[in-house]
């Protein structure tokens, strides 16, 4: 399992405010590399299938709901220990709790609109990554 690579979406509360140049500048100026990188929206059933680990949880409907609400940007990010260092940078998942200068504490709203997703763990961002890229996508 690659521990160097890391999964990133920037959810469309983000795209919607104009925050895509500035959330890319803050990863790559924090030394991530981009690996893959597409603007694209998720229908409903894809956002479903993409949290189906969330599936039953009382926020999956409104989750589902929020993600297939207007496109966003994924990305494939390239770093020495990235998924952990990635969480780092983006803060915790509720902004309000989000360390100060964090991804989330800049421009998240709301636990729902929080501006990025990021994965959990090595395996999660293999899976989450060719959720969106193929081979042919990644550089
Ligand atoms: P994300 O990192 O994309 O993973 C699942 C998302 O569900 C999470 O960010 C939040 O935007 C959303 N969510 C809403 N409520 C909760 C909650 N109570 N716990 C975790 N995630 C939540």
């Amino acid at each position: 399992m690659e521990s160097n690579k890391t999964f990133t979406m920037i959810k469309p509360d983000a795209v919607a405010n104009g925050h895509i140049g500035a959330i890319l500048d803050k990863i790559t100026k924090s030394g991530f590399k981009i690996v893959a990188l597409k603007y694209t929206a998720l229908s409903a059933q894809k956002a479903g299938e993409f949290y189906a680990v969330h599936a039953g949880r009382p926020f999956y409907n409104d989750l589902v709901t929020f993600m297939s609400s207007g496109p966003i940007v994924a990305a494939i990010l390239e770093k020495d220990n990235a998924v952990a260092d990635f969480r780092t940078l983006i803060g915790a998942t509720d902004p309000s709790k989000a360390e100060p200068g964090t991804i989330r504490a800049l421009f998240a709203k709301s636990i729902d609109a929080n501006a990025v997703h990021g994965s959990d763990s090595d395996e999660n961002a293999q899976i989450e990554g060719s959720f969106f890229f193929s081979a042919f996508e990644k550089f």
